[in-house]
């Protein structure tokens, strides 16, 4: 939620700050703006809408800078509009702040600003929080860091915020708790200040991540200071970017989403690089390995996540009690947190999120934490706020992923579960010898026939022609595959708009066949696997009914076929790990009725790729 890019050095910070921001418009697109200083003025360019209508707005206007500020935004407090547009102004002006997350008193504050005579001109908790700064500067008589510092003990809630002052061009000043904040250490005293380090890594690799509750004095020219908000000096850790330029564009593809579809045979490959070897029958997670047998003696494993990773963990649910015989429980984060759970020392969490900065899933996380819970996490961006909150944890290795609708995460975050599910089943003599070799040799051979279902994707496009005006679909599976019905129908709304649903095969007639008739197509899951059967019945149901059937079935399947009004092979492989390849045709589906719709696939409306607020 909200993009931030500042940019301190000896270049002009304009073209790094929108090349940066557009790097980040996947965490908002409502509006998007800059402050920039020049010749003693700190000016300010805000606009509703996306990056390209804030360079729009900024043609032919002064924009020359070597230091400057700029923020994209998905709202929370006040419309998406230009006033509430960040960068924005203290009282005189003479300081602008940039902010990602929520102020949570900033109403109280706000109020007893007025009674001083603060004047507002935006309905954001942001402009409190740059007024009250200044406030204090002057009131207590103290320099901007301290008056920051002093704030910042105020303030009840999340922020990352970079701070510039019109009386000093050198300086930024950054902060940050709960939101995240990575400090890149550029040539020759150059600094660049981001949510994510897309927008630093082509020009430094050596960033240094913000803990929570410290504040960076970045100033041209000087080494960087770090403090915390109890006023203690902190060296900084000087950490080396792995991530590489390519991973982060678009390589050729017309949408991100498209890209990381297909990047799925390599970013499954790389989910499970150095932790499986086949040969030798060696599933091997590192970072889990001083707590399996913690894990292996746990009373319950509670998986903790949102949206897609709350899929994930679903098929997680059905891995970890198949291989392992641990019960598991699957919660949304959002309900977990709030509804006073009973977890005790010997529960195992494990905290599932792609940008590893999700608030809800991180509330949850330090709530199990705080009740003496394992906390094991499975996140994608390394270095993020919840990959560091955990106890411990595996990296999904997936590479940056763009795209605000989930693909390629989800996939590698099911191979993790999965090869965790493998290594601790095995380990805890709940499966046979026999059936772990078989499932070794069959996950590696995952990524291959990734490769081929993506050959399928010519035949999906002409089912989307098909039904790319459909208003409703219906998405059907059973055991392994129900929640990769939930996960279809979820990317289906999320990038089409079409109202989508998923169900549990059986649980059709308790309901939904009501809404059968010939204008509502069903993707259904029927491959030959344990319910094979009772699936084929359920189809049999809603052609009864004539529903338009989309069956996504096992190579060489007649029995189906013979019913079905459009069919989607994928290989044959065990019931456990087909999710990973009945997910790819549900993925592009969704992505070519999108495109065939005219809807911005990339970034939908009114969603951010990182969910950083309750
Ligand atoms: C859907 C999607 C979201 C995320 C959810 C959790 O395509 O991307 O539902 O899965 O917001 O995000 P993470 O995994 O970053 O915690």
């Amino acid at each position: 939620m909200c993009g931030i890019v500042a940019y301190v050095g000896d270049n002009e910070a304009y073209p790094i700050l929108i090349k940066g921001l557009k790097r980040l418009e996947y965490r908002g697109y409502d509006s998007s703006g800059i402050a920039l200083i020049n010749n003693n003025n700190l000016n300010l360019y805000k606009k509703q809408g996306k990056v390209i209508e804030l360079e729009k707005f900024t043609e032919g206007k002064d924009i020359v800078s070597t230091i400057g500020i700029g923020h994209t935004r998905w709202a929370t407090h006040g419309a998406p509009n230009d006033i509430n547009a960040h960068p924005h102004y203290s009282k005189s002006k003479n300081l602008a702040i940039i902010h990602n997350g929520i102020i949570e008193n900033y109403a109280s504050l706000k109020k007893e600003l007025i009674q001083r005579g603060h004047e507002f001109e935006s309905d954001t908790d942001t402009e409190v929080l740059i007024h009250l700064i200044e406030d204090i500067q002057y009131v207590a008589k103290v320099d901007l860091v301290e008056a920051v510092r002093i704030a910042l003990n105020e303030v009840i809630g999340a922020y990352a915020i970079v701070i510039i002052s019109k009386d000093n061009p050198n300086v930024m000043i950054a902060a940050k708790k709960s939101s995240p904040l990575v400090i890149g250490v550029g040539h020759h005293g150059e600094y660049f200040v981001a949510s994510d380090a897309t927008p630093i890594v082509e020009y430094t690799k050596n960033v240094v991540y913000l803990d929570d509750e410290q504040i960076a004095v970045i100033e041209k020219g000087k080494d960087l200071r770090l403090i915390n908000i109890k006023n203690q000096e902190i060296t900084p850790y000087i950490q080396e970017l792995e991530i590489q330029l390519e991973t982060i564009e678009k390589g050729g593809y017309e949408h991100f989403m498209l890209k990381e579809i297909y990047e799925q045979p390599t970013s499954i490959k790389n989910s499970m690089r150095g932790r499986l070897d086949v040969n030798k029958g060696i599933v091997s997670l590192g970072g889990i390995r001083d707590y399996e047998q913690k894990i292996m003696n746990a009373n319950r494993i509670i998986i903790v996540a949102c949206g897609t990773s709350w899929h994930a963990g679903l098929v997680g649910e059905y891995l970890f009690e198949d291989l392992t015989r641990i019960p598991v429980e699957v919660e949304y984060a959002s309900e977990f947190r709030y509804r006073n759970p009973i977890i005790n020392e010997n529960d195992v969490i494990i905290a599932i999120s792609q940008s590893g900065e999700t608030a809800d899933t991180l509330a949850a996380i330090k709530l199990a934490k705080e009740k003496g819970a394992t906390i094991i996490g499975i996140c994608n961006v390394v270095g993020s706020t919840i990959s560091r909150e955990t106890h411990c944890g595996s990296y999904t290795h997936a590479g940056p992923e763009i795209g605000v609708a989930s693909t390629k995460a989800f996939t590698a975050q099911v191979t993790v579960l999965t090869l965790m599910a493998l290594s601790i089943g095995y380990k805890k003599g709940a499966i046979s010898d026999s059936k772990y070799r078989l499932l070794l040799t069959e996950l590696d051979a995952i990524p291959g026939k990734v490769e081929q279902m993506l050959k399928s994707d010519i035949q999906v496009k002409y089912i989307s022609e098909i039904f790319k005006d459909s208003s409703n679909f219906l998405y059907l599976g059973r055991g392994y595959n129900f929640p990769v019905a939930l996960e279809g129908a979820l990317k289906l709304k999320e990038i089409s708009y079409i109202h989508a649903e998923g169900y549990p095969a059986a649980e059709m007639k308790h309901g939904p066949i009501a809404l059968i008739d010939e204008d509502m197509p069903l993707v259904v899951v029927a491959t030959k696997h344990g319910n094979y059967e009772k699936v084929v019945s359920n189809i049999e149901e809603v052609k009864a009914r004539s529903g338009k059937i989309i069956a996504i079935v096992t190579e060489g399947d007649t029995e189906v076929k013979a019913i079905a009004d459009h069919i989607i092979e994928i290989p044959a492989t065990e019931d456990c790990l087909s999710p990973l390849l009945t997910s790819i045709p549900m993925q592009l589906l969704s992505y070519h009725i999108a495109v065939m719709r005219g809807c911005n696939v990339d970034q939908p409306r009114n969603l951010a790729k990182s969910v950083t607020v309750e």
